[in-house]
């Protein structure tokens, strides 16, 4: 993948006096974590026009529409040449970007892209260095719904402009997403803003205040249980910052790309749902097996991720290799993910007085779907290797 690299030390820095800001991001907008799919994922720089045709009739057809998944986001590649004023254009993959938005929406879906406020996005295709307000007028005019703002080749124009300055760097950074930001709002279209850079100077502190709905917290997911739970699990403290139309981004989902087990792609569903994540869905959408589409289209696990309340979940104990992650739902009720991160199948008790529930809470299993009781107050089940059960829990 042609990913730069950059060194992260100067940030890390900086990120020490981050002051804090006031929300800018609207709240409307994303009011629960964003839903979709995303190309990057699966597709990579090969997506093109009947790509996202198909993501979006299979969307509709799989019944993940119905579930609650609404984005269909172009990543990275669908870029042209700008014309004679200045104004972007998509490539030959995308002969049409209208008329694909109309495609689309006439689903009852809504369509996202992808660009970068350096001059060249990751994949090093144009970016919209120096042509901000431009992209955003095409997007609204595209009918665009959702932009992915990846830094990319914007880092060693930040360098460029403040050597040896972190501060500085960190404040040209905010206002390229600022800018990005008020352009998007000036085209009066209501139009998600998602911010990826890798989670750099603690950006959950000040996303919001340049206009964020959401920001990646990490580099790049991948198809693999260990770089999957390496960033899953790892999310701790971060809960605070998210709420209403403006979320931590752990990164796009890989549930049925091929390179885990279903159980692992349970955990990954789970973790993502307690984490309050976006859930975009990054696999081949055309392709999915009974199990793919179980997994994505859970509804319990969905109403988690999606609940009205806005909270983020967090790890609340861990033992050996098992750990649970709980979530405050509303209407007094909880999600409880009991994990275990062991390649063997651990025991994994959960006690009800220890969560603050009475010994007579009603648990539910939302993988099985089936009422569980606990016993004296606690619930002990057997979890599989890289498993989760993952439970509700109300008075
Ligand atoms: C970066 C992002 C990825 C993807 C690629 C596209 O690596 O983190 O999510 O958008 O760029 O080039």
């Amino acid at each position: 993948m042609p990913r730069l690299k950059f060194v992260a030390t100067a940030f890390v820095l900086a990120a020490l006096s981050v002051p804090a800001f006031a929300q800018q991001s609207d709240p409307t907008l994303a009011a629960t974590p964003p839903m979709g799919w995303n190309s990057w994922n699966h597709f990579a720089g090969s997506v093109n026009d009947a790509d996202v045709r198909a993501a979006a009739d299979y969307m509709v057809s799989s019944g993940m529409k119905a579930a609650g998944y609404t984005y269909i986001n172009i990543d990275d590649t669908w870029e042209g040449q700008r014309d004679a004023q200045g104004f972007i254009q998509s490539n030959s993959k995308f002969p049409d970007m209208k008329a694909l938005a109309d495609y689309v929406h006439s689903k009852g879906l809504k369509l996202g892209i992808y660009s970068s406020p350096g001059p060249k996005t990751c994949a090093g295709y144009p970016g919209s260095y120096g042509h901000v307000q431009q992209d955003a007028q095409t997007y609204a005019k595209w009918g665009i719904d959702y932009l992915k703002y990846d830094l990319c080749s914007f880092i060693p124009i930040m360098q460029k402009e403040a050597p040896h300055d972190p501060q500085k760097q960190l404040a040209i950074m905010q206002d390229a997403y600022r800018q990005m930001h008020d352009a998007l709002v000036a085209t009066g279209r209501p139009i998600v803003f998602s911010l990826c850079q890798y989670g750099w100077m603690d950006v959950w502190k000040w996303g919001a205040s340049v206009g964020g709905n959401l920001w990646r917290t990490t580099d790049d997911i991948n198809d693999t249980y260990a770089r999957m739970a390496d960033i899953g699990f790892n999310q701790l403290g971060l809960a605070k910052y998210a709420g209403p139309g403006h979320w931590n981004d752990p990164d796009m989902l890989e549930v049925g790309n091929g390179g885990m087990s279903d159980d692992e792609y349970k955990t990954h569903m789970s973790l993502w749902a307690i984490l309050a994540a976006p859930l975009l869905a990054g696999n081949d959408l055309s392709k999915m097996s009974p199990q793919t589409i179980e997994i994505l289209t859970n509804r319990d696990v969905i109403a988690v991720d999606q609940d009205p309340l806005g909270k983020e979940g967090s790890r609340a104990f861990a033992v050996g290799m098992t750990e649970i992650w709980t979530k405050p739902l509303s209407h007094g009720a909880l999600a409880a993910g009991l994990f275990n991160r062991d390649t063997v199948v651990q025991p994994v008790t959960l006690d009800l007085h220890a969560i603050g529930y009475p010994p007579n809470a009603k648990l539910r299993d939302l993988w099985s779907h089936h009422d569980v009781t606990a016993r004296n107050g606690q619930y002990t089940v057997m979890v599989p290797p890289h498993g989760v059960v993952m439970l509700k829990v109300s008075r």
